[in-house]
């Protein structure tokens, strides 16, 4: 385990200083004034890449998630910030989906109480087009429609952005974990208990992982994504030796809440069980882990080191 292998998953709002998020203790959505050095930080670490997650406004949110396609957004004048600061010695990624800013909370277009795949990959490809426009390196989607990998790809080649790399959410499934991430874009009450469960993967599923792994190289993922992490090691492990391509985990909102909770009351070792944690993910055979502990761990492993 190394600090290259970390990948800093941050929050960030359209206001001033640092808001707190209850459900992820530590992590905090970062102001405009703030991002910027945290970038430098994660840089100045050693941590090779940061995703940038967006807390919009509730008056930017629309049923049809207008805000995703707007290059002025949140999300895209991070970007073009911090790539100022930091040039290429730190890639930044960006997420594809609609969930921060429609007003349903789903990932997609909502017609008549469906998510609607086809209308919604239009959307998302002008959403990673804005998003590459603004200087991000790899685009994520991690909306989970089918097909949204080949039309990104097209969408970027005719864009001109043909070095934007596609880091694809292959296997996402329809987890309880994302909770405090929910809760840290402002998505959750927007949700209303409604679930993601007709376009992500169903827990008890194996093979269909491999499904979508295959489906997203061929048209033309650069590198795939299991998500959520440690409840999910096998799918890891058999992702990695079925298909030999970079693939990357996401240690997700519920599980550094646990592990952060835990330690805080004294029950497990926070440094100890965070450190076996990402080694768990590099043992099961991730390139690289989005993680909400990277900055604590490279902190760590270089001390270590
Ligand atoms: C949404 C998205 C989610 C996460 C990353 N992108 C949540 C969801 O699918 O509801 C979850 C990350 C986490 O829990 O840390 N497109």
């Amino acid at each position: 385990l190394d600090v290259s292998d970390l990948i800093w998953p941050l929050f960030v709002h359209p206001g001033a200083g640092s808001q707190a998020i209850p459900s992820l203790p530590g992590v905090d959505r970062l102001g405009t004034d703030v991002v910027v050095d945290a970038a430098k930080r994660a840089r100045d670490l050693g941590i090779p890449a940061i995703a940038v997650f967006p807390a919009t406004p509730p008056e930017l949110k629309s049923a049809d998630a207008a805000e995703a396609v707007n290059p002025e957004n949140l999300v895209c004048q991070t970007v073009r910030r911090i790539k100022a600061a930091v040039g290429d010695s730190m890639g930044v990624i960006c997420d594809v989906a609609l969930d921060p800013y429609s007003i349903h909370g789903h990932d997609g277009i909502v017609r008549e109480g469906d998510v609607v795949n086809d209308e919604t990959i239009e959307i998302l490809t002008r959403q990673a087009i804005v998003q590459a426009d603004a200087g991000c390196d790899v685009i994520a989607p991690s909306d989970m429609m089918d097909g949204r990998v080949a039309a990104i790809r097209d969408g970027l080649e005719s864009a001109g952005h043909t070095n934007v790399q596609i880091m694809s959410y292959a296997a996402k499934y329809a987890s309880a974990f994302y909770g405090p991430f929910r809760d840290a874009v402002g998505s959750k009450g927007n949700l209303g208990g409604a679930s993601k469960k007709t376009y992500q993967q169903s827990p008890g599923q194996a093979d269909e992982a491999l499904h979508e792994v295959a489906l997203d190289l061929a048209e033309g993922a650069d590198s795939v994504m299991v998500k959520p992490g440690m409840p999910y090691l096998d799918i890891l492990t058999n992702v990695k030796q079925t298909f030999g391509v970079p693939t990357f985990v996401y240690q997700v909102s519920g599980e550094y809440a646990m592990l952060s909770a835990a330690g805080q009351l004294g029950w497990l070792d926070r440094r100890e069980v965070v450190l076996e944690s990402l080694l768990g993910f590099k043992r099961a055979g991730a390139d690289g882990v989005l993680t909400y502990f990277a900055i604590e761990a490279a902190e760590w492993l270089s001390k270590l080191g």
